[in-house]
């Protein structure tokens, strides 16, 4: 185990793109120690170059109940306890209608953004309990909240998620440790909407197009926002979308 630094870690999944480095650079400039994990491990090497703080990489898949365990298990037993956890790991697959999507993409996203998290959670909380300190925090969407067409499964899975953190903190409470979501809208400059299109890069640009969306930066200063408040300070969820963004109105369909 490592003890020449006190200073807190963080450990964050899907640390190798997008919102997930986008923090991990953040909470390296706020001077923590870091635990980055993702299953590219030649994206988190490039990534643990640039970061001026400590930083040990994980080749994780959070689907895997099994490795999540041991990787947890090594985590702390080479840097000590988790302080912060950030479930990031996610992915949005297709946009096609309910009628016409792909079962194994449905499937997919339930184990990343569902199962992922909870095994996370379960392999962290229990010594986070033990200290009477920590916290997790979530990343969660505005599509757990607002419907849209093809947002089918992803936003299900994203209410799981905004439903998971507040039953989490009544299990929690006279413990010392946080849980936080944070609830972001359309967010550019990640690998999300290139997986979601499956590659096509025509298509992942589309929902970018003449708008000034949110930035991972911004996503990374709430998270860091919402971790340096006081100890005694829980933001349950926090829900950011870019100005250009808004939530529509009701959909009818007329007869002709
Ligand atoms: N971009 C947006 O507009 C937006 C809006 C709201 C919420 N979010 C949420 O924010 C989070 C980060 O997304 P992002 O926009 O930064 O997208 P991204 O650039 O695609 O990042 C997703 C990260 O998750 C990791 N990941 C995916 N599947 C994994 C698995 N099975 N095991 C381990 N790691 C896995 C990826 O790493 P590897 O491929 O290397 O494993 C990658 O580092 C997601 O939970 C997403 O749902 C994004």
């Amino acid at each position: 185990m490592t003890t020449s630094s006190k200073k807190p870690l963080v450990a964050i999944t899907g640390a190798s793109s997008g919102i997930g480095a986008a923090t991990a650079l953040r909470f390296a400039r706020g001077g923590f120690r870091l635990a980055l994990m993702a299953r590219r491990m030649d994206k988190l090497a490039l990534l643990q170059k640039e970061l001026k703080t400590e930083t040990a990489i994980y080749e994780l898949d959070v689907r895997s109940e099994e490795t999540v365990g041991a990787t947890f298990q090594l985590i702390e037993k080479q840097n000590g306890p988790i302080d912060l956890l950030i479930n990031n790991a996610g992915c949005g697959l297709g946009l096609d209608p309910a009628f016409e999507s792909k079962l194994e993409e449905w499937d997919l996203m339930v184990q990343t953004n569902i199962n992922g998290l909870l095994y996370c959670t379960r392999a962290a909380l229990p010594p986070m309990v033990a200290r009477n300190q920590g916290h997790i925090i979530n990343l969660g969407s505005v599509a757990g909240t607002y419907p849209y067409p093809g947002g089918n499964v992803y936003g299900a899975t994203k209410a799981f998620v905004h439903q998971f953190t507040l039953n989490l903190r009544a299990d929690l409470i006279g413990k010392n440790v946080r849980v936080s979501c944070i609830e972001p809208g359309l967010v550019s400059g990640t690998e999300f909407s290139v997986v979601r299109f499956r590659g096509d890069q025509e298509k992942a640009a589309k929902p970018y197009e003449k708008i000034q969306p949110l930035h991972p930066e911004d996503i990374a200063e709430v998270i860091y926002f919402c971790h340096a408040l006081p100890p005694h300070v829980n933001i349950n969820t926090v829900e950011i979308m870019p100005v250009a963004q808004a939530s529509g109105p009701f959909a009818f369909h007329r007869a002709t």
